[in-house]
């Protein structure tokens, strides 16, 4: 598993006003999107493209395309859709699926509720979007749902994880083609499964509080 955490100021800066309590969800939500954007930059570092040759008005110039099959973009909802617009926005050719997933908060297991994705994911990139990776059993869910489906590789972008998750993923999915970028590698999950010092529930921050 590679991993990314994004070291650059602007990013850190976004983050901590994210992080900040005093921060409405209008903001929350605006900054969530920008940071996939950036987050995305690194993310796709690997995509697949092919050469392509266009006509300028001057000569002809080569240069690349995103190759067939497109990758697909997968938001773990709910908190993931708050990542969805800064990541097609950069990449508006991908396709888009979805998985429905929320964390018990007692046992802190992840059950799937909705999935809609193509039953074929042979030879598809995949980019699995979820702002916070806790305990990494949410994640560790998708990535094998992607993988059971022929997934060649996933990448996650997630903005804030914990190293425990981290460590989790990374034994769960041994000897897979995984890659996570995150923006932040903070200091551990606290009692109740939460990151320290994180930004608190982030679906309820994007969202409301639903019970
Ligand atoms: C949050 C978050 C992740 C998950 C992370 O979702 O968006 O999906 O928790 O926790 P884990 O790494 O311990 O599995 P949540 O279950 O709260 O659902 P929501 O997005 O609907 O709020
Ligand atoms: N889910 C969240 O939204 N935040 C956490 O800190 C942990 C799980």
């Amino acid at each position: 598993m590679r991993v990314h955490v994004a070291d650059h100021p602007l990013i850190t800066h976004k983050l901590t006003v994210l992080r900040d309590e005093a921060t409405p969800s209008s903001t929350f939500r605006a900054l969530a999107e920008e940071l996939v954007t950036l987050l995305a930059y690194e993310a796709t570092r690997n995509v697949r493209v092919e050469e392509v040759t266009v006509q300028t008005p001057v000569a002809l110039a080569k240069g690349l395309a995103i190759s067939s099959p497109r990758p697909i973009v997968v938001p773990i909802l709910r908190a993931g859709l708050g990542m969805l617009e800064g990541m097609v926005k950069l990449v508006p050719t991908a396709e888009v699926g979805f998985l429905g997933m929320v964390r018990n908060e007692e046992t802190l297991q992840p059950t799937t509720y909705a999935e809609r994705l193509p039953d074929d994911l042979s030879n598809r990139q995949c980019f699995v979007l979820d702002p916070m990776l806790a305990t990494g059993g949410s994640l560790i869910a998708a990535i094998e749902y992607l993988f059971k489906r022929g997934a060649q590789d996933v990448t996650a972008i997630c903005l804030i994880a914990a190293p425990e998750g981290l460590e989790a993923v990374k034994k769960a999915t041994e000897g897979r083609e995984v890659t996570i970028v995150i923006g932040a590698l903070d200091e551990k999950l606290n009692e109740v499964g939460y990151i320290v010092p994180g930004l608190g529930d982030a679906g309820d921050r994007l969202y409301g509080t639903v019970d």
